[in-house]
């Protein structure tokens, strides 16, 4: 939510603040800016409504060249305020000589904006953010310096921030710190470049420092300094490299990154299970959980939290884990889980779903359970990120850089992923181990087989663009499977969707099939079948229109569905994967053909950074 980029060094800063910038567009959207200062000591401020495209613009239409060796920029996703030129950052103080940068939300701004106000000070924005400026301006006045102002606010700030400052008093030096948002340094040959998402560095090097909570950097066009302001020490801390290339960021020659990750499915099966799993003899070996396995002996109960996909794939998850490992298993919003006060056990352990990692109700939701003395795992993408790092141990999807808002290959890897755990957790005793293991090896096969149907998805979706309103429906693993499918369609082509456990229509969706609600009913191979065929004919009977998900061979679902998507047969407890990409697809398909802008579909951000 929101991205951040600052730029020091021997090169020309802006160019490379925009080009972060582009590569965070995806975090946020609805408006950008950039702040430089030149080697006179002169700042200059660019800030657009829209797309950073439109602040290359303005740059580039300057009067007055653009030459600077710093630079801090943002990509905004509108928390406080509406997207506008006043409230698009980088905010300043009133003298225009502090320019500021943040990611998150500061709880408290309107008490620290009223002590301002009743100060003679002014706002012009309606954000949290101005606060920042303003406050640092105020302490400046008797700081002895303006590392020294900036500590100081960060101790009035309340709330979740990544703050990067730029100011005229020191032009040589960036100044940023991090409190429950992600901050990370790059460290190149000519420049340092702070940013919100290792994306925005990794065009100049691989070379990065992760700033943690209550730290502060000062950052210069060789060097940087770490300083935890809570326990006032300075830390040392060297550079780590960062396990992904540049071509990962790219599209690849698809439209768009949600195109590119629906299409990675296959290889995204398979690097959630590389190294994982074995056949002859079957084991599943997990090294991320190996060092709490004792612990994992003795757990009873388990809850998992996410939100969105992440959610959907963690109630997959409960199925497969109770199925596989026995284990109770409770799947909560993370939104919720913190507002309730149910009792744990020290055999409890909290699992936590996340592609991002930065997901604040996910972390809030660790953070809830801190004092609890209990376990608590992670299901996470992103590598190093917050959630990886705050839990005490977990497996990592490995699914690559998620781009597109709309989260596709993610949930693949983490329904992948829990199986393992499942089967993990199982030690063997499942008479479901050995043939799951058989099947996670020739998924990749049949995704990569379900895609070259993608020609035969796109016509029948093109069908059903016009429709407002969705149903989608599906029995035990197609349950959450079809939560997920309508989130998708919600998301990226705007269609009114519901998802409903197929046994529910009659307790009151059926009351609102008519010929212009249709409905997607997920109807693969499994012991639910029958059932789900009642479903359908129900509906047919209200001349409600259905579109199948069936599995190849089965050509009676053709006599009671309108239309029919297939795909190749596995087993009940995969078929979410496999329905996931082709539920992707149709929702691609229709979001494409309403025109709308797919990879940043209005009114979102990839990872939310806010509560
Ligand atoms: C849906 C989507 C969101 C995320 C949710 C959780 O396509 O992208 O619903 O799944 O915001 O995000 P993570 O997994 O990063 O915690």
């Amino acid at each position: 939510m929101c991205g951040i980029v600052g730029c020091i060094g021997k090169k020309q800063a802006c160019p490379i603040v925009l080009d972060g910038l582009r590569a965070l567009e995806y975090r946020g959207y609805d408006s950008a800016g950039v702040a430089v200062i030149d080697s006179n000591n002169s700042a200059q401020l660019f800030k657009q409504v829209g797309g950073v495209e439109n602040v290359a613009r303005l740059i580039n239409s300057s009067k007055k060249p653009v030459k600077s060796t710093v630079a801090i920029g943002h990509t905004r996703w509108a928390t406080h305020g509406q997207p506008s030129i006043e409230n698009a950052h980088p905010q300043t103080n009133q003298s225009k000589t502090i320019f500021v940068v943040h990611n998150g939300i500061i709880e408290n701004y309107s008490e620290i904006r009223e002590k301002l106000i009743g100060q003679g000070y002014k706002f012009i924005s309606e954000t949290d953010t101005e606060v920042i400026p303003q406050l640092i301006d105020y302490h400046l006045k008797k700081a002895k310096s303006f590392e020294q102002a900036f500590i100081k606010t960060l101790g009035e700030l309340r709330g979740a921030y990544a703050i990067v400052a730029l100011t005229t008093e020191e032009p040589d030096k960036l100044f940023a710190a991090r409190l429950s948002s992600p901050l990370v340094i790059g460290v190149a040959d000519e420049e340092l470049i702070v940013a919100s998402d290792p994306a925005a560095i990794l065009a100049h090097t691989k070379q990065v420092v992760y700033i943690k909570d209550y730290e502060m950097v000062v950052v210069d066009s060789k060097s940087y300094k770490i300083h935890n302001y809570l326990k006032d020490t300075t830390v040392k801390r060297g550079t780590e490299e960062l396990d992904f290339d540049s071509e990962e960021f790219s599209k690849a020659g698809y439209p768009t990154y949600m195109l590119k990750e629906i299409f990675e499915a296959p290889a995204t099966i398979k690097s959630a299970t590389l190294g994982r799993i074995r056949l002859d003899p079957p084991l599943v070996k997990l090294g991320g959980l190996e060092r709490v396995s004792s612990q994992l002996k003795f757990i009873d109960r388990l809850v998992i939290v996410g939100c969105g996909t992440s959610f959907y794939a963690g109630l997959v998850g409960e199925y497969l884990i109770e199925e596989i490992a026995k284990i109770p298993v409770e799947v909560q919003l993370a939104s919720e889980f913190k507002y309730r006060d149910e009792p744990f056990s020290r055999s409890t352990a909290l699992l936590a779903i996340s592609q991002s990692g930065e997901t604040a109700d996910t972390i809030a939701a660790l953070k809830k359970v801190e004092d609890y003395g209990i376990l608590r795992l992670g299901v996470v993408n992103n590598v190093g990120s917050t959630i990886a790092r705050m839990t005490d141990a977990g497996v990592y999807c490995h699914a690559g850089p998620e781009r597109a808002v709309a989260s596709t290959k993610a949930f693949i890897s983490q329904v992948v992923v829990l199986a393992e755990i499942a089967l993990y957790l199982s030690n063997g005793t499942s008479k479901l181990y050995k043939p799951l293991l058989s099947e996670l090896e020739l998924l990749p096969g049949k995704a990569a087989e379900l895609l070259k149907q993608t020609e035969t998805i796109k016509r029948i979706a093109l069908k059903y663009k016009d429709d407002r309103d969705f149903l989608f429906i599906g029995r035990h693993y197609l349950y959450p499977a079809a939560l997920e499918g309508a989130l998708k369609l919600k998301e990226v082509a705007y269609t009114h969707a519901e998802g409903y456990a197929a046994g529910e229509m009659k307790h009151g969706p059926l009351a609102m099939i008519d010929p212009s609600f249709p409905t997607l009913a997920l109807a693969t191979d499994s012991p639910q079948l029958e059932k789900t065929y009642s479903n359908i004919q129900e509906i047919k009977a209200r001349n409600g229109r259905v579109v199948a998900i069936a599995t190849e061979g089965n050509k009676h679902i053709e006599s009671v569905a309108d239309d029919v998507i297939y795909m190749p047969q596995t087993a009940e407890q995969f078929q979410p994967i496999l329905a996931a990409t082709v539920m992707q697809l149709f929702a691609y398909y229709i979001a494409e053909a309403r025109g709308v802008n797919i990879d940043q579909p209005r009114n979102l951000a990839k990872s939310v950074t806010v509560e």
